[in-house]
């Protein structure tokens, strides 16, 4: 067994924490490219550094730990949401970084280590593992703004250190990334550890309503055009329309709102939202697309509006590479036997990219009541180091069958 230490993994991701810890329990507010999070990387490359690995920090900021010579490549991402918890995605990068050193002090495999940028979208959606895979291109994601009107390229220029060179990914034999389950299904059923063999795929766009800013006292309800109420009657027709197509598994957000002016006494003029929806079946992910646009256009013309949409971002539903899943059944069945299951990711990760360039797998630990993306995201320490352990095995495990 790889000499991993359980203890020097667990103080690191509470460092990690220290950065941008915020709200209530252990709740982080470490955005793509704020000080806390410029100031997690460079904590990390330090890390990285003394763990013996080369740091390189590619074009837009996503961190690297190599090892010389073909490794496989462990990691996720060090951004949060703008509300986030401590785990999502630092738990992959921070068992990436204790395997690498475990590995280094055993004398092999070779282990790389990453912490992509953005992941968490506050620009695109996973956006640097998205340019390095080529699923977007550095022009494109240059263009994507932020809900502030920040651009991409403005925000990658603010991150030092980066070399104007992107790793070459034939150097890797595959990824593993270990993450927070982010959903109920392993915390309810006393599991403590799913292996993934897929991730949905995703469709998110920004969509902007105009009508007419006027005064909320004197303007009679018929003459209106309330781009509140368009978005309230978008809102109930794609619920009532997408009923065809849906599963239950199928899921659509409208997460943020920007109403202008947002005043108690203005009529609203102008509304731009989200419009995100998942599936882990891309046909469908496209016949709901056909409905948004449809539904944004008949209630614009309806109402007398105008309806404008953003860049359609896109992920497909991918699966886990077959050699990469099985190391991870086998290693889950020889540490925690019968308490382990396989599984699907309703969350978006960046192995999502991965599944692009190289072998891809996942491991998933139980999120206490099933909660992320919120300051009370949690999971028992020992559930996390179970997945350490169990990642542990699959990397050993991997190294000994000379991974191709
Ligand atoms: C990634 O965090 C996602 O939104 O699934
Ligand atoms: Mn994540
Ligand atoms: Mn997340």
């Amino acid at each position: 067994m790889l000499p991993i230490q359980p203890d020097r993994f667990l103080a690191d991701l509470h460092r990690l924490r220290g950065f941008g810890a915020s709200g209530v329990g252990k709740g982080v507010v470490r955005p793509a490219y704020s000080d806390a999070d410029i100031a997690a990387r460079a904590w990390l490359a330090e890390r990285m550094r003394e763990a013996g690995l080369t740091v390189q920090v590619d074009p837009v900021g996503s961190v690297f730990g190599l090892a010389e010579g073909r490794s496989l490549l462990v990691g996720s991402h060090t951004d949060s949401q703008p509300e986030g918890g401590w785990l999502d995605g630092a738990l992959g990068v921070i068992a990436g970084l204790e395997i690498a050193r475990a590995s280094g002090e055993a004398g092999g495999p070779p282990v790389s280590v990453v912490s992509f940028q953005d992941e968490e979208g506050r620009f695109g959606v996973t956006t640097g593992s998205a340019v390095w895979s080529g699923t977007v291109s550095l022009e494109e994601a240059d263009g994507f703004v932020d809900r502030d009107g920040v651009r991409f390229g403005a925000a990658r220029a603010g991150m030092p250190g980066r070399s104007d060179r992107f790793v070459d990914p034939a150097r890797f034999s595959g990824f593993l990334e270990m993450h927070i389950e982010q959903g109920p299904v392993l915390d309810r059923d006393g599991e403590v550890i799913g292996v993934v063999d897929a991730i949905v795929g995703i469709r998110d766009m920004a969509i902007t309503i105009d009508g007419a800013q006027n005064h909320a006292g004197t303007t009679p309800m018929a003459l209106r055009k309330d781009a509140f109420q368009a978005l309230a009657r978008f809102n109930a027709l794609i619920a009532e329309r997408f009923c065809n197509v849906v599963t239950p598994q199928t899921v659509w957000t409208i997460g943020h709102v920007a109403l202008h002016p947002n005043a108690a006494s203005i009529v609203p003029g102008r509304v731009r939202f989200s419009m995100q929806w998942r599936d882990g079946d891309a046909d469908r992910l496209n016949r709901m697309a056909a409905i948004v646009r449809d539904t944004a256009l008949e209630v614009a013309a309806s109402g007398g509006f105008e309806v404008g949409f953003g860049p359609l971002l896109a992920l497909e539903p991918v699966t886990m590479e077959a050699g990469l899943r099985g190391a991870l059944e086998q290693a889950a069945e020889a540490d925690v036997a019968g308490r382990w299951r396989v599984m699907p990711s309703g969350a978006l990760h960046d192995a999502t990219n991965m599944a692009r360039l190289m072998p891809v797998g996942m491991l998933f630990v139980p999120s206490i009541n099933g909660i992320s993306h919120a300051f009370a995201e949690d999971t028992n320490e020992a559930d996390l180091v179970t997945g350490l352990r169990v990642m542990a095995r699959a990397v050993e495990a991997l190294g000994k069958s000379a991974h191709p």
